[in-house]
């Protein structure tokens, strides 16, 4: 059996504080860079569950700038228009992680399929993955943008599911963020939590990933063997 493995991008893939440095240059405060960075990140994916849960859908895109704006509101960074697009821009590009080109190099060689699956848009994550370097691992890209609905939506991993063509006993989600394991291992998919970082909490619900690795390079062993 081939696994066939969905990787969460942001956060998982890609380094969204990787817009600490160009904040950092805007602020002028390291700490108050990465605060920021924080609270943008946290609201984008409140905003996310948010607009799930009223079906009131928007791309990732604008998700990402509203959270933007309440950020500059909640930090009192008046930032500008040019500024807050500045930010936009890096978002765009943001960078891999270290381990990512190693980890999938091995996975690849291994024989899994492997998918892109993100609450961006396609075009976003193209973007994104080429701007990284790493797009030739994919053999595609599945967008919850197709059905207008985000992560953890049951349906959005049945929409990976009916995508990747994989049945879900032999798909694993591969995310750093423990909302995203326990959506797909409640719609039945298997899923690795990569935790990045000793003070990552998994949220205690009693519903525990099938493997916990911190770094990607660490996955092989446990997916394939
Ligand atoms: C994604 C968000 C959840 O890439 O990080 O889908």
């Amino acid at each position: 059996m081939t696994p066939t493995l969905a990787f969460d991008v942001y956060g998982t893939l890609i380094d969204t504080h990787g817009v600490i440095g160009k904040l950092t240059e805007m602020l002028g405060d390291a700490d108050q860079a990465t605060t920021f960075s924080q609270t943008w990140r946290d609201k984008q994916l409140e905003y996310s569950f948010r607009r799930g849960l009223m079906q009131n859908y928007t791309t990732f895109a604008v998700v990402t700038r509203d959270a933007l704006n309440y950020t500059d509101s909640f930090c009192k960074t008046k930032l500008n228009d040019t500024q807050k697009n500045a930010l936009l821009a890096v978002y765009r590009t943001l960078p891999a992680f270290g381990d990512v080109e190693n980890g999938l190099t091995a996975l690849k060689n291994a024989g899994c399929r492997m998918f892109a699956f993100s609450n961006g848009s396609r075009d976003a994550v193209e973007t994104l993955l080429d701007s990284a370097g790493i797009s030739h691992f994919f053999e595609g890209v599945v967008s919850v943008d197709d059905i207008k609905s985000f992560k953890p939506n049951p349906g959005t991993y049945a929409h990976f599911l009916r995508e990747s063509e994989a049945k879900a006993n032999e798909a694993w989600l591969i995310s750093s963020n423990p909302f995203d394991v326990i959506g797909s291992i409640s719609a039945g998919m298997r899923a690795a939590w990569v935790q990045r970082s000793p003070e990552a909490i998994f949220d205690p619900w009693g519903i525990e990933p099938t493997a916990i690795v911190s770094t990607l390079t660490e996955l092989q062993e446990k997916i394939v063997g």
